[in-house]
């Protein structure tokens, strides 16, 4: 398989989709920050599936990394990314470097409310500023390549919340899709910083997804929302993983979920494991309910 065609410049990138949009075909965006699993390629399929041409950006997106973040030591293997895309069939990969996102006296920002001050953006975690930088970039990829849609993964179910709001807000005409979690055989859900983890490591990374599959299975034989989360941090506590939060949040605006009865619940987990921050989540609807 020949790798996927790649641009640096917006000019560039603009005069390709010029092409492509002019021959009739509709556009599909999935961003990304490199370092391709399969749970990118799932999104990059998904992409394929529904559009004409599929465009895939490549970008550490320094704003979204706090001071004492993993910036520097972000994983990078970007050959390996073409290749990946071309077997995909993605159509061209945005790759600019920090200049071209970022020209000398940048000073504006996309800033969501409310929904970036919870969970992750707690300002005892990463913080809103997190969410800042997110959705500073998707706005200027959304505004660059102009897609009829954009493909999110539901494993960052906060992310794509926020940029869905974003796109609802100030009027981008892009569909928001969002995939399913792809996961390891053992429930792990892939991130590109699972290359972080030690094998002893790894390991203990599975109490992320057990505990959440327990708080999902609680909530199935009718516990309560307060019982179900202590089943999950016991599960966390016994596989050695001190947890940043687990919580129980309505999924459709992270307000916090009393029961789990009414509106789809989001139980989302986040913790330190070695030198990896992870995170995992799962929504849990009534018809998960036995009764
Ligand atoms: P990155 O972590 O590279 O993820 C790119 C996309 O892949 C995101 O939409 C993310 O939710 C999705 N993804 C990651 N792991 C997944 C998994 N196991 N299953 C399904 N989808 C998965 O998220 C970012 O980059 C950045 O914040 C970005 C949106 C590109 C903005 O810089």
């Amino acid at each position: 398989m020949t790798p996927a065609p790649v641009v640096r410049s917006k000019r560039e990138l603009r005069a390709e989709i010029a092409e492509a949009t002019a021959g009739g075909r509709s556009v599909g965006l999935v961003p990304t920050m490199g370092y391709l699993h399969d749970g990118h390629l799932s999104l990059l399929r998904a992409a394929r599936e529904r559009c004409g041409f599929v465009v895939m950006s490549l970008f550490v997106n320094p704003t979204q990394f706090g001071e004492d973040e993993d910036l520097a030591e972000y994983p990078r293997a970007e050959e390996r990314d073409l290749a990946l895309a071309g077997e995909a069939g993605v159509d061209l990969v945005f790759a600019p470097d920090v200049e071209e996102v970022y020209p000398e006296g940048f000073a504006t920002y996309v800033a969501v409310e409310g929904l970036t001050e919870v969970l992750d953006g707690d300002p005892a975690r990463r913080g809103a500023e997190h969410f800042r930088g997110v959705t500073t970039v998707v706005a200027k990829l959304l505004n660059i390549v102009g897609p009829d849609s954009l493909y999110l993964g539901q494993k960052d179910a906060q992310q794509a919340l926020v940029i869905r709001r974003m796109a609802r807000d100030l009027d981008f005409p892009a569909e928001v899709v969002v995939v399913p979690t792809v996961r390891e055989p053992d429930g792990l859900a892939m991130s590109s910083r699972n290359a972080y983890l030690d094998a002893r490591e790894r390991t203990r990374a599975t109490g992320l997804w057990r505990a959440l599959e327990t708080v999902r299975d609680a909530a199935g034989g009718g516990a309560s929302v307060d019982r179900a989360l202590d089943a999950g941090r016991a599960i966390l506590a016994d596989a050695g993983v001190e947890a940043e939060y687990l919580e129980a949040r309505h999924a459709d605006d992270l307000t916090p979920a009393e029961s789990f009865n009414g509106r789809p619940v989001l139980v989302a987990v986040a913790a330190r494991v070695g030198g990896a921050r992870l995170i995992d989540n799962v929504v849990v609807g009534p018809t998960d309910r036995s009764e």
